[in-house]
């Protein structure tokens, strides 16, 4: 079974044990670049809980963290307020069975994203434009930066269709996951 929840500091050990399972390629499509494991794990440490959601896919029975969804804001002062810079992750074991459309939908529903308009992908993964239709959602192209923006979505239409794959609103983080090691 799989459970959604918000992810915390706390959860810093899962997030960086769940990316360092990405093979070269999907380091590639999530950070843009191949990073080693020693960067992954320097940027794991790096992260920012204060300012960037994040969202987690638990295995339940591995207590392991199969899915992580970060929502990064961009700078409100400029043409970029309400927009969310995202990037999502499965493990390649639980692709292909709606884990990033859940991730998506269900922090979109969520009572703390309700200042967000847009979403930002750096990159134009082939899923990011099958997750927009998915979620009714409409899709633009910077041709400049490949990057791609979507917009458009409805609140209830996400709740509908959380409701119709037996999703409920999740509303806090679980304790899962092992302490967080900085430094
Ligand atoms: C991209 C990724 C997050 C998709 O996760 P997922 O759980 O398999 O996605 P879902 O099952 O929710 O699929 C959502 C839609 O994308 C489509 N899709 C998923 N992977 C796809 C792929 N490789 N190529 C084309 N379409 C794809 C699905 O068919 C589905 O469309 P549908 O609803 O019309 O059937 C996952 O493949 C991944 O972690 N890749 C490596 C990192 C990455 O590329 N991240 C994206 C940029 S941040």
């Amino acid at each position: 079974m799989i459970e959604i929840a918000w992810l915390g500091h706390h959860h810093t050990a899962a997030l960086g044990i769940h990316l360092l399972a990405l093979d070269s390629d999907d380091r590639y499509a999530r950070f843009g670049h191949r990073l080693t494991d020693t960067a992954v794990l320097r940027w794991v440490r790096r992260i920012d809980w204060q300012r960037d959601g994040w969202m987690g896919a638990w295995w339940a029975a591995e207590d392991a963290l199969v899915g992580a969804l970060q929502l990064a804001p961009l700078p409100t002062e400029t043409a970029t307020a309400g927009t969310v810079e995202v990037a999502i992750t499965v493990l390649p074991l639980l692709r292909r069975q709606g884990l990033a459309t859940r991730l998506l939908a269900t922090a979109l529903v969520d009572d703390r994203m309700a200042h967000c308009r847009r979403l930002l992908f750096q990159h134009g993964h082939p899923a990011v434009f099958a997750l927009a239709r998915r979620l009714g959602m409409c899709a633009q192209v910077d041709a400049a930066s490949a990057a791609v923006y979507l917009s458009g979505w409805s609140r209830q239409a996400l709740t509908d269709l959380l409701a119709s794959m037996g999703m409920g609103v999740v509303t806090d983080t679980v304790p899962r996951g092992t302490a967080c090691h900085h430094g």
